[in-house]
């Protein structure tokens, strides 16, 4: 059976509160679901790194965790930013390259490659974010989401066919092992993502905001 990664990115949303109420409902869900070869990592806002942490500890959980973001610089005099050693405290994952990131805090490919490597040097597994075929990929990235800017947040997803035909190239053109689709990923879209031979997994932003859907996703993939 085929690895797949299921990646929870919450952007900006969510309080304390509010993901102790989400891992509430999660965790009486996740119960019934068969994860097999299933990869869960949530990735929070940093502020909540701990706290989910001490929610996955807490419901036992199996669990990885996903950073949204990771300085350029190593630790020191950077106000702001959180170095890849202080993100390994708490997570194994960290996405780099969304289309986000790119559009409003102007980051660059050298930007980007610099955050590779911090993430690297500390054990931290990048998820690098491509937006297509020519977005320039740092070498020996495991893990890529191809992400549509089109796709994200609009309810208009790519078609599964586009999707495979750009993570088929990806592979071979940069012998990536693990390639995830993501953009407008729900519940009853899901499967037809990962059941393309060259999908390994999706990168879910809006709907893994609620736990039911999020369970959804996860028992359909
Ligand atoms: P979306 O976001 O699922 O809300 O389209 C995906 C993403 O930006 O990673």
């Amino acid at each position: 059976m085929k690895k797949l990664f299921i990646v929870a990115n919450w952007k900006s949303h969510k309080t304390t509160k509010e993901i102790e109420d989400w891992f509430e409902k999660f965790h009486s869900g996740i119960k019934s679901i068969e994860l097999m070869d299933k990869s869960i990592i949530i990735c929070p806002p940093q502020t909540l790194l701990s706290k989910t942490k001490q929610l996955i500890e807490k419901y036992q959980l199996t669990y990885s965790i996903g950073s949204q973001n990771v300085s350029p610089f190593d630790e020191g005099a950077y106000t702001g930013e959180i170095s890849a050693k202080q993100i390994k405290e708490f997570a194994n994952y960290t996405i780099i390259g969304h289309s986000e990131r790119r559009t409003y805090f102007h980051e660059d490919y050298e930007m980007l490659s610099k955050k590779v490597s911090q993430a690297k040097a500390c054990g931290v597994t990048p998820i690098f974010c491509i937006q297509g075929k020519s977005t320039t990929l740092p070498s020996g990235i495991e893990i890529v989401a191809f992400e549509p800017v089109d796709a994200i947040g609009t309810g208009n997803p790519d078609t599964p066919e586009d999707a495979e035909r750009v993570a088929g190239e990806v592979k071979v053109s940069h012998n990536t092992p693990y390639i995830l689709y993501g953009g407008s990923v729900t519940g009853d879209n899901v499967h037809s993502f990962t059941e393309q031979p060259s999908i390994n997994g999706v990168l879910v932003g809006s709907a893994s905001l609620d736990p039911q859907e999020f369970l959804e996703i996860i028992s359909n993939a």
